[in-house]
């Protein structure tokens, strides 16, 4: 008997001082993280054969070359818990088992992911994590799971830093490398308290294709493309290597004009979001294939410096935000706000620009650039006055190289 105290001593200990020790996986994101989840397009209609399918279309469509890793599986994928309270997978929708599937992304280059909620029930009302913290984490890591997005549904009177911390420490104590993708939709304030819990936080409620407008959904709104850009005003600050301002999986592809979508990809990079794909990648059209895979800009979101693009100039429908880069580059992002196209004059020489919070600045007056648009293949430089064309609801986005 007292053998069995002493072990149990020991193992709570261990189980304790291990915890104590709990932090988050550090390195997991140290650029934005790139991927695909299955809920803008896919709502709850997830099964293994889709999701085998998108890791496929992931590399033939050249994302994976392009930098996307993650294929991840949303709300829905879930059945019941056993009699241990271990949590399943849908024996229907996913009859070879999480982990065969796991092995099949990993065997294209790729990895899973998965979802969960930190309350009792997800938002579509499968299963939360709530109470079973250790056991899902366990479970996860046991499936070869890379990637946890955790939502914040049915969570009354649940303290959000705790929550979260929680499911952190479990997936810390599984031992399984996992990115941890908080989603809470900004309603506390993550910024200000995630940046050691998870890799990135969502800041606002859901997408929604189009350019503009609130789609309300009852008691809440779904926003568009401008809307979530307007509402990541003064966050840019908590942003940086390992931690995410994360402004939603992606619309492109899924119903807005060619260039709304351009604008889309080219704002979610230069902000250094999360660049997650939302549409069905096994038929989309060349041209959401290109603007997806555009290497150019992706460099931007995936800049090692990551910092979060600025907005320099507010001239009403015309906005230029800047992004400073690595190696003393500049990515320039003239945005069309309105229904009208036209075109913008700028002088580089007039303004200096000067972000304070990262300590950037460049006086076009002393300083000479080469500029390269990086969707429509134009180059320039800034000693001469700019004039460019903007389309409606669209941008340009020139990369300034210095001249030596
Ligand atoms: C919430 C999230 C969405 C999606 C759904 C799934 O609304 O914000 O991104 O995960 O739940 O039910």
């Amino acid at each position: 008997m007292k053998n069995m105290v002493t072990k149990i001593t020991v193992l709570l200990c261990a189980l304790l001082c291990f915890t104590a020790n709990a932090k988050k996986f550090e390195n997991l994101a140290l650029t934005p993280q790139m991927g695909w989840n299955s809920w803008n397009n896919f709502d709850c209609d997830v099964n293994e054969d889709m999701i085998k399918e998108m890791a496929d279309a992931m590399v033939a469509t050249g994302m994976r070359d392009a930098g996307y890793q993650y294929i991840n599986i949303d709300d829905c994928w879930h059945g019941e818990r056993d009699e241990n309270g271990f949590i399943q997978e849908s024996k229907e929708h996913f009859p070879s088992g999480m982990k065969a599937l796991a092995d099949y992304v990993h065997s294209k280059g790729l990895k899973l992911g998965i979802y969960s909620d930190a309350g009792t029930k997800t938002c579509a009302g499968r299963a939360g994590s709530r109470g079973y913290e250790y056991q899902d984490a366990l479970t996860y890591a046991r499936w070869g799971i890379d990637y946890l997005k955790y939502d914040w549904c049915a969570t009354e009177n649940v303290n959000p830093i705790g929550a979260y911390t929680l499911m952190r420490d479990a997936l810390y104590s599984a031992g399984r490398p996992i990115l941890f993708s908080i989603c809470e939709w900004g309603d506390n304030k993550p910024w200000e308290w995630a940046k050691d819990i998870g890799h990135s936080w969502r800041t606002t409620g859901d997408i929604y294709p189009c350019w503009s407008c609130e789609k309300k959904q009852g008691s809440w709104s779904s926003w568009g493309v401008l809307p979530i850009l307007d509402m990541q005003n003064k966050l840019r600050k908590y942003a940086g290597p390992g931690h995410w301002n994360d402004m939603d999986m992606m619309e492109v592809g899924n119903g807005m004009s060619y260039h709304e979508d351009r604008a889309h990809f080219s704002i979610w990079a230069m902000l250094a979001s999360p660049l997650i794909a939302g549409n069905d990648l096994r038929n989309m059209s060349k041209q959401t294939r290109e603007i997806l895979t555009n290497k150019d800009i992706i460099a931007l979101n995936q800049d090692k410096l990551g910092i979060q693009a600025m907005k320099f100039i507010d001239d009403g429908d015309i906005e230029i935000w800047v992004k400073a880069l690595d190696g003393g580059e500049w990515a320039f992002m003239f945005l069309n706000r309105s229904d009208n196209k036209t075109t913008y004059n700028y002088d580089w020489q007039f303004n200096i620009y000067k972000d304070d919070l990262f300590g950037h600045y460049v006086d076009f007056n002393k300083n000479k650039f080469n500029w390269r648009n990086l969707w429509e293949k134009g180059t320039g430089t800034t000693a001469k006055k700019l004039k460019i064309d903007l389309p409606a609801h669209g941008v340009q986005v020139l990369r300034l190289t210095p001249v030596k």
